[in-house]
């Protein structure tokens, strides 16, 4: 079932010279992980932008063609309808987080939804489950860890009960552990709750390993789509556009080219579970 459906899509910024996205085309099925990679500038952000109706409701420009979510047109449907449908993450947990407790943080959106109070207490429960937040619910969020705090953010959001949580670049600004403690996060809300994932992200290994399908985009367009174990044979275009590869995949890629390997795109444990086998 498709739960997001774009068509002829592209978007100027007001003042913008250029269009930041141009003609796209892409339908997101309900329970897919995609992946968007795709140097700086290239409209990541502004295609995520457009998935929960924020461009064009909030951020206006010139807008062509059309987004669906669901039977919405997000043209003609108010941001906070769309919003319970589609959850948003950005790359600065802080600029997510203004409630005085953890506990207040994940209860703010759902009040606001006008639920019972027993209902709020059990999703805020649930959220502070999944996301492992549990035993910090009176800690003032400004203390927590940044890989805590993107985790509050996403608490926040998956107690709204959205059916696909779009996360742009959630990473970027964490160190290692947070890092990993983010993407083990999406990938169980994928596989275990079921959740419809957008995820922008450089790690091209998780990519590999986690992702259903991945875009890459350049220049505001989608030049690439495909399984990840195609898209990350193209290793030379990917290079070109300044996507960075893990070291298994130029490893591979190099081994390829001599005629050792058949395939480039391997996660690190792939590629010794590959040669141990040739060799
Ligand atoms: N608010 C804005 N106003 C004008 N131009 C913008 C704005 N945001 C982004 N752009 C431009 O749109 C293009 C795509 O940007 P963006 O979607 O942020 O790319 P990415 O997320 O891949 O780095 C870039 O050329 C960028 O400069
Ligand atoms: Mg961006």
């Amino acid at each position: 079932m498709k739960l997001i459906r774009i068509e002829n899509l592209s978007f100027r910024y007001r003042r913008a010279k250029e269009y930041a996205i141009k003609d796209i085309n892409l339908d997101i099925k309900k329970g897919e992980f995609l992946g968007i990679l795709g140097a700086s500038g290239s409209g990541k952000s502004t295609l995520c932008l457009t998935l929960n109706g924020v461009i064009p409701n909030s951020i206006r420009g010139d807008f062509v063609g059309n987004v669906y979510v669901k039977e919405y047109n997000t043209r003609e449907t108010p941001p906070s309808k769309l919003s319970t449908i589609v959850g948003l993450i950005l790359q600065n947990p802080d600029s997510q987080l203004f409630n005085m407790t953890v506990e207040e943080e994940i209860a703010f959106g759902l009040e606001n939804l006008g639920l019972e109070r027993d209902e709020i207490q059990r999703r805020i429960n649930w959220a502070l489950k999944i996301t492992g937040l549990q035993g910090l619910e009176s800690e003032f969020p400004p203390n927590l860890s940044g890989g805590q705090k993107q985790r509050l953010a996403i608490a926040s959001i998956l107690a709204m009960k959205p059916e696909i949580i779009v996360l742009d670049e959630p990473t970027a600004q964490l160190d290692p552990m947070g890092k990993e403690q983010v993407l083990s996060l999406i990938t169980l809300l994928n596989k275990e709750q079921g959740i419809t994932i957008v995820l922008v992200e450089h790690n091209a290994e998780y990519m590999l390993s986690f992702a259903d399908r991945v875009i890459v985009m350049d220049k505001g367009r989608i030049i690439l789509k495909g399984r990840p174990s195609e898209v990350f044979e193209e290793v030379e275009l990917l290079k070109e556009l300044g996507i960075r590869l893990p070291a298994s995949i130029r490893i591979g890629a190099e081994l390829k080219k001599r005629g050792i390997l058949k395939k480039a795109a391997l996660t690190e444990k792939e590629l010794i579970r590959t040669l141990r086998s040739q060799f």
